[in-house]
């Protein structure tokens, strides 16, 4: 197939509920909001929260598209099985996950990379919601991707070794450190956990730091529409809004990683 090919973010963590879809979902409508054509998978196949957080009732789903591609494996256009979100001017594409739970279940990775794949050649951006693992799904959708947008927060110790663990296995299974950002999320949470000392564990900059702001993030679920749709003014969409301002730089926008930092009692743990 010729034709363009769309970039590809995949949304990732490996903590759950730390903000993957709230940050899919705001990339995509701000990549819209810009004129750029988008498309949102959701690959949380089973728990998928898009549609929810949306408001969309999708017709079709990610399910539908592989049934008709067992079928007729030649002969399936992936666009036939895209919901889309509208409000204004401003509008972009959603593969929904199943409906069943079965169906999520018996989903393949070769079907969704096909399907994946199809899109990059329909839409300028393609952002991917993940779960929290290493599975093969979401291993497959990393290898396609452009960004690994790699979400943590700092809340608890348990948390912060699996991010470690998580960064440290990206490293292990050999993707550039230029193609994954780290994003921290609720930064301004309640938490007695320095940030630098997160950082010093990590070896890494968080490349984007996102504020706590429930208020924002629950009208957003309550209306279903995104925060940089409606709520352009709060620090929380000019953040999320910013993740996609330097994309198009030619050095990704990703910061010089900053100098060692001697850590606080936390990163002695990790030591
Ligand atoms: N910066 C933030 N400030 C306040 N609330 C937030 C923020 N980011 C996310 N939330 C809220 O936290 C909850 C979890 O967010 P979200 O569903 O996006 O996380 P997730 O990582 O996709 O979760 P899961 O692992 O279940 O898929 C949601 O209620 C969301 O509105
Ligand atoms: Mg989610």
């Amino acid at each position: 197939m010729e034709g363009r090919k769309g970039t590809i973010f995949t949304v990732f963590s490996t903590a759950y509920a730390v903000g993957k879809t709230l940050i899919a979902i705001n990339i995509a409508a701000e990549l819209a909001h810009q004129g750029r054509k988008v498309c949102l998978v959701d690959l949380d196949l089973q728990f998928g929260d898009l549609c929810y957080y949306l408001k969309l009732s999708p017709k079709l789903t990610i399910a539908d598209a592989q049934r008709a591609m067992k079928n007729n494996p030649n002969d399936v256009s992936v666009v036939e099985y895209l919901t889309t979100w509208k409000k204004g001017n401003v509008q972009f594409e959603v593969l929904a996950n199943p409906r069943l739970m079965e169906e999520a279940y018996n989903m393949e990775v070769d079907v969704i990379r096909n399907l994946v794949q199809q899109l990059q050649l329909e839409f300028d951006y393609v952002i991917i919601d993940t779960t929290s693992t290493f599975s093969a799904l979401n291993l497959a959708m990393m290898d396609l991707s452009t960004i690994i947008n790699f979400v943590g927060i700092v809340d608890f110790i348990p948390t912060i070794k699996n991010m470690k663990r998580g960064s440290d296995t990206l490293k292990e299974l050999g993707y550039d450190d230029s193609k994954i950002r780290y994003i921290l999320n609720r930064s301004n949470a309640k938490t007695r956990i320095d940030v630098q000392d997160v950082e010093s564990i990590l070896g890494k900059h968080f490349d984007y730091v996102l504020p706590n702001d429930f208020q924002a993030a629950q009208n957003s679920v309550r209306n279903g529409i995104p925060l940089v749709i409606d709520a352009r003014h709060t620090s929380l969409a000019k953040e999320l809004a910013s993740i996609v301002e330097v994309y198009d730089q030619s050095d990704g926008g990703k910061k010089p990683e900053k100098e060692e930092n001697q850590g606080g009692w936390l990163s002695r743990l990790f030591s």
